[in-house]
């Protein structure tokens, strides 16, 4: 399988490195691939670096040094226009907020990312439907992001993400927002997405049942990864008890939550 991925000992800093005292070192060292079709997890405290990371990856935030190379492109060289175009064919999105156009409808919010890489109305319309049966939002393709309940907002901001078929997928606390129903459905509509679409998808996530959906995970602790976890053969509930296991070790409850 193809790298998709390629993170090589990253660091990050924030604050003035010539100032003592308020620098925080937010990544430290970490390297990692995640190649085509893995669906990766990342887990860690609060404040270990994850957000940061997946910052850093998406092209949002700089790394300090280091290397991340998508597909075979080095993104930390590359310039505002260069990223712009980058962002658009390469990534998608899905955040804790959603982050749908109120005024647009939820079909007119999946468009956009199409009309935006000039596609004819007839092959969008296509793509749409096609993503929106995947993820079981056709009955309301119609509707404006207020008419939505949080599940189907965040199906919609998901939809969004995948239909341009980007070469990786990032999600940053995915299920945050949401109730167990919904998120169990988004879930399910990710392991979808990766097995049936083959897509490569990166999620960060606080959560042990909402990281048990995922193939691998990384830990991470004071910005460096701790350990990894492989589900391999295991069913989704041994997995799950797998990874508590190293959450408690993490120092967190042993329950859902880090
Ligand atoms: N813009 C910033 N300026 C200065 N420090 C920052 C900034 N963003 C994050 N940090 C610091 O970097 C560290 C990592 O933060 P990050 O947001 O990546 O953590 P996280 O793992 O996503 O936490 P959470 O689970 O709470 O979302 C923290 O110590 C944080 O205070
Ligand atoms: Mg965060």
């Amino acid at each position: 399988m193809e790298t998709i991925l390629s993170v090589e000992k990253i660091e990050k800093y924030y604050g003035n490195k010539g100032k003592k005292g308020n620098i925080t070192k937010a990544m430290d060292d970490i390297s990692f691939q995640v190649k085509e079709g893995e669906f990766v997890g990342i887990m860690g405290p609060s404040g270990s670096g994850k957000t940061t990371l997946l910052n850093c990856i998406s092209t949002i935030d700089h790394v300090t040094t280091g290397k991340i190379i998508i597909n075979g492109q080095d993104v930390t060289g590359l310039k505002k226009k260069a990223l712009e175009t980058f962002r658009r064919d390469e990534l998608g999105f899905i955040f804790q907020d959603f982050n749908l156009l109120d005024t647009l409808t939820a079909y007119e919010n999946i468009a956009l990312a199409l009309t935006i890489q000039k596609r004819g109305e007839t092959e969008i319309d296509s793509m749409i439907q096609k993503v929106a049966e995947k993820l079981g939002i056709t009955e309301i393709l119609g509707n404006y992001p207020f008419q939505l309940s949080g599940g189907q907002k965040q199906r919609v901001a998901s939809a969004r993400a995948i239909v341009t078929e980007p070469s990786l997928i990032l999600a940053d606390e995915p299920t945050g927002a949401l109730d167990s129903k919904s998120s169990n459905m988004l879930l399910e509509s990710f392991e979808k997405l990766n097995q049936e679409f083959g897509s490569t998808i990166l999620m960060v996530t606080h959560d042990s049942f909402t990281a048990s959906y995922a193939n691998r995970i990384l830990f991470i602790k004071d910005g460096r990864i701790f350990n990894e976890l492989v589900r391999g053969n295991d069913t989704r509930k041994q997995f799950f008890n797998k990874i508590i296991e190293v959450v408690a070790l993490l120092g967190g409850d042993v329950g859902n939550v880090l």
